[in-house]
């Protein structure tokens, strides 16, 4: 059985959580896209984990994990990030398998996403100023280097003095500050050494995995509506972060993916601008005050809003999502009614789906459906029948709206505050 977990709207939708109580069920925890730009966190009893590169799987003991093909890797911040769990005790040696084709993210592309984004003024996509934009541009425009070519010394300070030549010259016409080739050939050649042990062909090693059996989850990060293809394109990420990016970011074809799960929040958070048709002083003044809905990766506040039915209802088409997770259904605990956009109103047309156009998506006023809402606390709950009757109607109504089977229901940030529906 092989899953692909996905996000089901604008990321942080509690992937790392749910990734987390799946792997129970699983042998090997795949990412296959995006880079340190994803904050997945994970609360185990008093412990708190927040992972940027390295799958959620690797908080069970004996789970193995891959960091595909797919996804861009900042070798430096990788090696913090190892450093990190090994020193909570947490074993990565032979659980944690690299792929040699990973491209790496250097430090010009942090500089030019960040330059970039200071250009670009009010019109800013609100990066996480990771590189990652400029990472997947230098591999779509066949200019990136990947581990293999770490590995290699020489040929990676070759090819590194070179890029850093020519990137030099953009950051500099864009008012950034130049890099040093000796201080970036240093510190990665440092990093690449530590990581070499987990650097392998991950392609073959999958394969043969595949062939014993071995069940593989593959973790997504961000969400749908952060696709590249798929999202509200330009403010979105750079990679698939819909099902198919799971193939193509760690070479398992798309005919071993048995189910796809989608993750969504009993809202609706962004983090970074672009549209957000159901966004509500309101619900995030709430939320906030509740000291939720704060970034893990970068801290800003995320943008909130009701529950949007248009989205998720697109996420569950372009993912095939068969089963749902719903999380975070405690944020909503104290309102005594809640709103659902069930459709949107559109220049006199009522839309189903999300338009294109983000400019479109602007004009978009969302139609509501009025829920009653529980008004008392849910975090404590075990059992869906245990829920309080609005919210178990809620969490049907949702699934129901999206098209898809409700599976999972989180009512805290706990690995326990989770259950079956
Ligand atoms: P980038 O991926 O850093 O280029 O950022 C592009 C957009 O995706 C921005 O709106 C970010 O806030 C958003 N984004 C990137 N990664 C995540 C994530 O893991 N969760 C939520 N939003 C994200
Ligand atoms: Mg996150």
């Amino acid at each position: 059985m092989n899953t692909i977990l996905v996000g089901a709207q604008w990321g942080d939708e509690g992937k790392g959580k749910i990734i987390d109580v799946l792997t129970e069920e699983a042998d090997i925890v795949v990412r296959s896209q995006g880079g340190n730009n994803a904050g997945h966190t994970v609360e185990v009893g008093r412990e708190k984990f927040i992972l940027h590169l390295i799958p959620s799987g690797i908080l069970r003991r004996n789970k193995k994990c891959v960091i595909g093909n797919g996804v861009v890797i900042d070798p430096v911040s990788l090696v913090a990030e190892i450093e990190g769990l090994e020193k909570r005790g947490i074993k990565l040696a032979g659980r944690l398998f690299i792929s040699e084709t990973a491209h790496l993210v250097l430090p010009y592309h942090r500089r030019l996403d960040e330059a970039r984004e200071h250009r670009k003024g009010t019109n800013k996509i609100g990066t996480t100023k990771r590189g990652i934009g400029p990472a997947y541009g230098d591999k779509a425009a066949r200019t990136g280097l990947r581990l293999i070519d770490l590995a290699q010394p020489k040929v990676f300070s070759a090819k590194l003095r070179e890029r850093i030549e020519e990137n030099n010259a953009v950051i500099e016409s864009l008012g950034g500050e130049p890099l040093s080739f000796p201080e970036v050939e240093q510190s990665y050649l440092e990093a690449g050494k530590k990581l070499r042990p987990y650097i392998i062909n991950t392609v073959v090693w999958l394969h043969q995995q595949d062939e014993k059996k071995k069940r593989i989850l593959f973790e997504g990060a961000q969400g749908t509506f952060l696709d590249i293809d798929f999202g509200t394109y330009p403010y979105v990420t750079s990679s698939n972060t819909t099902a198919g990016g799971a193939s193509t970011g760690s070479g398992i074809p798309p005919h071993r993916m048995d189910r796809v799960v989608g993750v969504m929040k009993a809202y609706t958070t962004r983090v970074g601008e672009g549209p957000l048709p159901t966004e509500c002083a309101e619900v995030s003044d709430m939320l906030h005050a509740m000291g939720r809905e704060f970034g893990a990766t970068t801290g800003r506040a995320r943008r909130c809003g009701w529950f949007d039915a248009v989205a998720t209802r697109y996420a569950r088409m372009v993912n095939g999502i068969d089963e749902l997770a719903i999380t975070n259904l405690d944020g909503l605990d104290t309102l005594r009614q809640i709103q659902v956009c069930v459709a949107y109103e559109c220049r006199g047309k009522r839309l189903l789906y999300p338009p294109n156009d983000a400019e479109e998506l602007l004009h978009c006023r969302p139609i509501y459906r009025k829920f009653a809402g529980w008004n008392q606390p849910t975090c404590g709950v075990r059992h869906f029948k245990k829920l309080p009757v609005a919210a178990q109607k809620y969490l049907k109504a949702l699934a129901a709206l999206t098209g898809a089977k409700l599976r999972i229901v989180s009512v805290g940030a706990q690995r326990k505050q989770t259950f079956e529906a």
